[in-house]
């Protein structure tokens, strides 16, 4: 059996992720975060024994120490938020000698992951970075339909959220980018879009319908004009279910464009607690699309519209597919190549969606 050591497994994808792990007979899991209480009552709620909670900071510079003393063999780390952070936890893992999956969805510090790779190749250990939507699902959906495309030419990503509201963490990283310059790859050149902004009405199949949407600064802008070289235009826009909060965060990153606010961030605290009060009078469905354009193998123009619906506020468990599969894998004894990397061409997409298959959510392709 191999122990899974969950980083915030308390948070809100953090405890999806941990409770699909603690039924995986391969898996034994430790619940870990600063309070051990909370630790504790979770554990409880999965069924694991108490001795399975674990109080501990990510950012302990002893925390090889304790990755070591508690034979962890694969460390989940889900307490971002990333933008901003150091490979520290990462560096822990490899030294501790154990697997890192973590769930990033900050732009340079997934892109840069490879910084550690000749470090965890040498220890024999797989460190994966952006384990989650983005970049692993939006990387899967578009290699497995790249070979249709003689060339393919634009991609354009984009996420409306469901209900519920994320934890803290997701919403100060996506947060730090408001009104902030990202650099985005249009029509073969880089130009600057500005985060949340770029206001845009995104019509969603049924029964999800239009969704306002932002422009987002995620690993995938920085990766897939590399992976992809044919590509001329990558995209990513976000966007939350309820118009009116969708309009507040677009005012208020207009505010900070406009140099009347210094940042975000203060706001994150208090629209997370607004948004969960506001739960039960907005929709509980979300989705993702990933719509490809180009040139099929016959030189005709192709378009292919790639949707993820999820219904009942089950969109939460989306992010939490890869992490999990990924540790199924190594808990299976399926081998990962060793080395640092982004997560993008670790899963296919049906890999990413095993761990959800009993959930409320379904793929749509137009
Ligand atoms: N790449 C993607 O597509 C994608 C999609 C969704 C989410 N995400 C990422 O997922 C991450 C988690 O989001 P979330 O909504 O689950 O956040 P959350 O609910 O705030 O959970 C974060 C957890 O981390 C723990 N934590 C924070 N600082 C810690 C530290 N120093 N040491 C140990 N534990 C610590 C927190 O508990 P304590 O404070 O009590 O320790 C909490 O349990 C976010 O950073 C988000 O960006 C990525």
């Amino acid at each position: 059996m191999r122990t899974v050591l969950v980083l915030g497994a308390y948070g809100f994808f953090g405890h999806r992720i941990s409770a699909a792990l603690a039924s995986t007979a391969s898996l034994g899991v430790l619940v870990g975060g600063r309070d051990l209480g909370r630790a504790t009552a979770a554990a409880r709620t999965m069924g694991l024994p108490v001795e399975h909670a674990v109080a501990l900071d990510a950012h302990d510079s002893k925390l090889a120490d304790v990755l070591r003393r508690l034979h962890v063999d694969v460390l989940i780390h889900t307490a971002g938020p990333f933008q901003g952070q150091d490979y520290s936890v990462a560096r822990a893992a490899v030294e501790a000698g154990c697997h890192y999956i973590d769930l990033a969805d900050g732009r340079q510090f997934v892109a840069g992951v490879g910084a550690l790779s000749a470090l965890a190749s040498a220890a024999g250990v797989t460190v994966i970075s952006g384990a989650s939507s983005v970049p692993a699902l939006s990387a899967a959906v578009i290699d497995r339909y790249l070979p249709k495309f003689g060339r393919l030419e634009a991609i354009r990503i984009g996420i409306s959220s469901g209900a519920r509201a994320p934890g803290l963490a997701t919403v100060r990283g996506v947060f730090s980018y408001g009104g902030k310059r990202i650099r985005s790859w249009q029509d073969g050149a880089w130009v600057d879009a500005y985060g949340w902004l770029n206001l845009t009405r995104h019509r969603f199949p049924p029964p999800l319908g239009s969704r306002w949407l932002g422009s987002c600064d995620v690993p995938d802008l920085e990766l897939f004009p590399e992976r992809y070289p044919t590509v001329r235009t990558v995209t990513f826009q976000a966007g939350f279910a309820s118009d009116l909060g969708h309009l507040v965060v677009w005012t208020l990153a207009g505010l900070v464009k406009a140099g009347i606010l210094a940042d975000m961030n203060t706001f994150a605290s208090p629209l997370n607690r607004l948004s969960r009060w506001m739960e039960p009078i907005v929709s509980d469905k979300g989705g993702m699309f990933v719509k490809l354009e180009g040139e099929g193998k016959d030189g005709a123009p192709l378009r292919i519209d790639w949707n993820l619906i999820a219904e009942k506020n089950h969109g939460p468990h989306i992010p939490c597919g890869a992490a999990i599969a990924l540790a199924r894998k190594i808990g299976s004894g399926a081998s990962l190549p060793r080395g640092a990397m982004p997560c993008v061409g670790l899963l296919t997409v049906d890999e990413f969606l095993e761990p959800l298959r009993d959930l409320s959510i379904s793929e749509k392709v137009a």
